[in-house]
């Protein structure tokens, strides 16, 4: 059968790759959640990894193996066979990746191109795999020394981050081609970080401390979620070091009313209760992602006032009772995380950053108001471009007076590192990669007490 046959020889991983390029490439859909779609009932964890790992290389690769699919299919395939063009997409960028034997990436695409019904192209496949894998020399010789082909993203990106890093763009790029770390987030209400470190250490997970984040573990060795010791019972949650280092800047105190102004799916949200007694009021525009913010404290034991609402509009949700602390995790073009997340780097239109822009500033200047006096908004955005970051900021505080920069945290008592990052013109800058965290751009802003 060939179900039977394209399980025995790695057909479905592929298979389920392809569908997934598919949904990104053609639907404009995320890939984490057509990886998720597509893997359900997918019984074997390694099948799900393997079809992970795929998806991401293919990201990463586009357009080196677009421009040879371009060059190998004389004529090109039609729209109902587009599955099998992204077959052929994910074997080419498998043979690039040299991680498996050759004959068994051509078997596995031609079989998963069976799989998938269109037995009609079976022996094409087979065909243009084997003339790449002749004729690689050359197809690949034609594009030596083009920034597009060398870091796979879209010319516009490397433009606007090279603008804005003319000494770290390649730094900047190449974090974005590397798998990160598993970065974890100790529950303090569940257990110390000690502990937590003893559990992982008997489970046989290598993994250490954090320096600048106080909660943060980072795993040596690869693990899967399921396999980290009370996960489901609340004892961790998966945050890079750069989204907890947020708390640090928001200087949380017992009692305060807090306002989570993006919240969605709930890392920071939760990040918030785990420190301190506060209320919380998470506010979030999408449904299903308020959803996952009330799911995710569920599971941590935590609660807060949770609004499907939007945060640029705050007379259709505030209670008029003003916050001590705000936070703005700001929609943006997520360039610092695109390790994580390397079909970003496709999703994101240059036309986006116009209205990115817009809903930023419109986030700072509406939810200003909502803060008392003397109380702390914080801005973080997980971009490297400065529109997003320091220029929005310094224009929001052009028209400000009783607004002040206030200084980054200290460092922890506990640690002799230097956090990562600089100062900008306005708040601090981590560029992707630097000691092993994601890219993300805070500003602490105090309202003065009013005159
Ligand atoms: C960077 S994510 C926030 C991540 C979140 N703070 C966390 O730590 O898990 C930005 C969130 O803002 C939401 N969002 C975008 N525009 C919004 C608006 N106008 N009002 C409220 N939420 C908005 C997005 O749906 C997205 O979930």
């Amino acid at each position: 059968m060939p179900t039977q046959t394209g399980a025995n020889t790695g057909a479905r991983p592929r298979l389920a790759a392809a569908e997934v390029a598919l949904a990104v490439f053609d639907s404009g859909q995320a890939a984490d959640v057509a990886l998720e779609r597509v893997c359900e009932g997918m019984g074997a964890s390694k099948d799900r990894s393997l079809t992970r790992r795929l998806v991401h290389g293919l990201m990463r690769d586009w357009p080196m193996v677009n421009a040879h699919l371009k060059d190998l299919l004389h004529t090109p395939l039609k729209p109902k066979d587009r599955l099998s063009f992204f077959i052929l997409a994910v074997a080419l960028s498998e043979l690039r990746d040299a991680r498996e034997p050759e004959h068994a990436v051509v078997h596995c695409a031609v079989e998963a191109t069976r799989l998938a019904k269109a037995q009609h192209l079976t022996k094409l496949v087979n065909a243009i795999l084997r003339r790449f894998l002749r004729e690689r020399e050359a197809l690949e010789g034609q594009w030596l020394g083009k920034p597009v082909m060398e870091w796979g993203y879209p010319k516009w990106l490397i433009d606007a981050i090279a603008n804005d890093w003319p000494d770290d763009w390649v730094d900047i790029l190449a974090a974005g081609n590397v798998s990160p770390p598993l970065t974890l987030r100790v529950n303090r209400r569940h257990w110390s970080r000690e502990q937590a470190l003893d559990a992982l250490s008997h489970a046989g997970i290598g993994a250490k401390a954090l320096e600048w984040v106080g909660d943060g573990v980072i795993c040596e060795t690869r693990a899967a979620i399921r396999d980290v010791p009370e996960f489901m019972d609340g004892g961790w949650s998966v945050q890079d070091a750069g989204a907890q280092w947020a708390l640090d800047w928001l200087q949380l105190e017992p009692g305060q009313r807090v306002l989570d102004a993006c919240a969605g799916p709930g890392g920071k949200a939760a990040h918030c209760l785990e420190r301190a007694d506060i209320t919380l009021v998470a506010v979030e525009s999408e449904a299903d992602r308020l959803a996952q913010v009330g799911a995710g404290l569920e599971r941590l034991s935590l609660s807060a006032e949770l609004i499907c609402g939007d945060a640029t509009t705050p007379d259709q949700w505030w209670d008029g009772q003003a916050f001590d602390r705000i936070l703005i995790d700001a929609p943006c073009s997520a360039t610092g995380v695109i390790r994580r997340h390397p079909d970003i780097r496709w999703l994101r239109q240059p036309q986006d950053m116009d209205a990115l822009a817009e809903t930023q500033a419109m986030l700072l200047n509406r939810l200003w108001p909502l803060l008392k006096p003397g109380g702390i908004l914080v801005y973080v955005t997980c971009s490297v471009l400065a529109r997003e970051n320091h220029q929005q900021v310094q224009s929001f505080l052009e028209s400000h007076v009783d607004a002040q920069v206030l200084e980054p945290p200290t460092q922890p008592a506990t640690s002799q590192a230097k956090p990562p990052g600089r100062a900008v013109s306005v708040g601090w800058q981590v560029l992707p990669g630097e000691q092993d965290w994601d890219g993300f751009y805070y500003a602490a802003l105090g309202r003065l007490p009013s005159a």
